[in-house]
């Protein structure tokens, strides 16, 4: 069901790459509200992915840029604003990538190059963008601007590794430039918080399937799927959340309220005293 949520909204979608991409999810939900936007990525997404067909599903203009680089940010922002004939009402950064992780090097043997990497794609990013979209003058007042974090920028996920220390530089870049630019141009920062989603980033983590499960077992709602995901993003970019901002918002089923589950605890308990029984 569509409810013209972002009828005239403008704006730019990182992060979709393939179906399964929380970013595709969001575009094609944008699009049925009724906004208008870019979609980029880099050009070895562009090579490797499938964002031609999302393109072609959103009528929307594929612009690559890499997120890191403040001129493809400029160029990006420029030929977005003139394609769609004026300023941005929202942005989405879905952006994540760890080559400590990619390569299984674990939280206590990184690799100080790769973790700049991680640092600089999946944080650093959200900080350049908002930072040249602010120069630039390329966001509407009351506009807003939303990036995707996890669980273990708060709580220690040791399989998360770097991407940890990724998520809780990006969720502080959320609060303290949400501040600056709701202050200058009533432009909203957020993040939201989101379950474990079967993606090319989620399953590079170690361990993916299992935390799926545990996180599925432990929210008394489940795990909130990529389309759910969708779903809450489209509030977030509309009038309705005009006073949200500088907060990390939870997708998650009730994932981050819980402690334990009797299931869960009696599955713990009896499963280790069947192996003590054994030994
Ligand atoms: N999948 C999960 O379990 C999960 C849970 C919580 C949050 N998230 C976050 O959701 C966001 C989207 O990830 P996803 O799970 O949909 O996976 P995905 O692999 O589909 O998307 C990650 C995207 O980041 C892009 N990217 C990497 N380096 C880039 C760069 N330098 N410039 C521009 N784009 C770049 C990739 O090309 C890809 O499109 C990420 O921020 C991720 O951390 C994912």
């Amino acid at each position: 069901m569509s409810y013209n949520l972002l009828a005239n909204k403008k704006g730019i979608i990182f992060g979709a790459l393939d179906p399964a991409s929380i970013a595709w999810k969001i575009a094609l939900k944008a699009k049925a509200e009724g906004a208008d936007f870019t979609l980029t990525n880099t050009a070895v997404a562009l090579r490797f992915g499938q964002l031609d067909d999302l393109a072609e599903q959103c009528n929307a203009k594929i612009i690559p840029a890499d997120a890191t680089d403040i001129a493809d940010i400029e160029k990006l922002l420029q030929e977005s604003m003139d394609h769609l004939g004026g300023k941005l009402d929202f942005i989405l950064h879905a952006i994540g990538m760890s080559p400590n992780v990619r390569k299984k090097k674990g939280y206590t043997d990184l690799n100080y190059n790769f973790l700049n990497k991680t640092i600089d794609i999946s944080a650093l990013s959200l900080h350049k963008l908002l930072q040249t979209a602010l120069k630039m003058d390329a966001v509407n007042q009351g506009g807003s601007i939303l990036a995707l974090s996890y669980i273990a920028a708060q709580r220690t996920f040791p399989d998360y590794g770097d991407m940890a220390d990724a998520k809780a530089t990006l969720e502080s870049i959320v609060r303290n430039f949400g501040y600056h630019y709701g202050k200058h141009n009533q432009v909203r920062v957020n993040a939201v918080s989101q379950s474990p989603t079967p993606t090319t980033a989620g399953t590079g983590v170690n361990r993916f399937d299992k935390f799926l499960t545990f996180a599925q077992e432990l929210s008394p709602l489940g795990n909130a799927n990529a389309e759910s995901c969708a779903d809450y993003c489209v509030t977030l970019f509309s009038d309705l959340t005009r006073m949200v901002t500088m907060q990390t918002l939870y997708h998650d089923g009730g994932y981050s309220a819980m402690g334990m589950t009797p299931e869960l605890l009696d599955l713990i308990h009896d499963t280790l005293q069947s192996q003590q029984n054994k030994g």
